[in-house]
């Protein structure tokens, strides 16, 4: 795991572990860290494709002002995984292009 333990000035107050599966596989991370922390720690550095020339793009702003670490999360694309918590049990893709903009029922 890519994480953190301890640091000389800073205090991690972690929520409990819980369960996610990216792209299908299970992984796990820690309720209320965003969701791309709990990805890197996962060993995850590809979030999304270049919508013009497929280039694997990683999270680069890290504030949510980019787009760059657009995902899908449980069905819904172009969610910004930087500043999005962690909850148990939540499906997250990789998202290709634009991704699909889904039909109201
Ligand atoms: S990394 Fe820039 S919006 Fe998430």
């Amino acid at each position: 795991m890519n994480r953190i333990h301890q640091h000389p000035i800073l205090k991690f107050e972690r929520g409990r572990e819980v369960k996610f599966t990216f792209d299908g596989r299970e992984m796990t991370g820690y309720e209320g860290e965003t969701i791309a922390a709990a990805l890197t720690a996962n060993g995850v550095r590809d979030f999304r494709e270049s919508i013009k020339l497929q280039h694997p793009r990683g999270f680069f702003c890290a504030i949510g002002r980019c787009a760059n670490c657009s995902m899908v999360v449980d069905g819904v694309p172009n969610t910004k995984v930087c500043v999005i918590p962690l909850k148990g049990n939540m499906k997250i893709e990789r998202q290709h292009g634009r991704g699909a903009v889904r039909e109201r029922s």
